[in-house]
């Protein structure tokens, strides 16, 4: 099952209606705010970030609030377009042993470079 998410009712709509012309029966498509979501931590293999961190005011928060939702071992692609990654964010992706995001999301950036 995959699960998207988007806090625009908007469009998530939409992502549905594409859904359905799609004929996906594996896709539920949620308006939901990435800082207040209700999963259960560790529910998913693999994140899927697109364009999204480069709109918030704390990315960095926002991206160790979604770790938390990875199941251990799971993997994370994040793409971004015209945000130019700061060093927290990429620290914050570096994988621990044992994995455990919010031992290395200590903090916002300052300031963006
Ligand atoms: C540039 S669009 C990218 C949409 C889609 N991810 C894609 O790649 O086509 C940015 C999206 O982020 C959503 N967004 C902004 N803040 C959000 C938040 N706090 N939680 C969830 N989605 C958010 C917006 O509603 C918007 O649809």
């Amino acid at each position: 099952m995959i699960t998207a998410v988007d806090i625009s009712e908007a469009s998530a709509g939409e992502a549905r209606r594409r859904v359905a012309a799609a004929g996906l029966a594996n896709v539920q498509v949620l308006q939901g705010d990435i800082f207040n979501l209700l999963f259960q931590p560790e529910s998913f293999d693999h994140l899927f970030i697109c364009f999204v961190l480069e709109h918030l005011s704390r990315p960095v928060e926002a991206l160790c609030i979604l770790m938390d939702f990875v199941k251990p071992g799971g993997t994370i692609t994040a793409i971004e377009g015209i945000m130019v990654l700061h060093t927290s964010i990429l620290t914050a992706l570096r994988p621990t042993k044992p994995f455990r995001a919010r031992s290395s999301c200590k903090g916002e950036p300052a300031a963006m470079p």
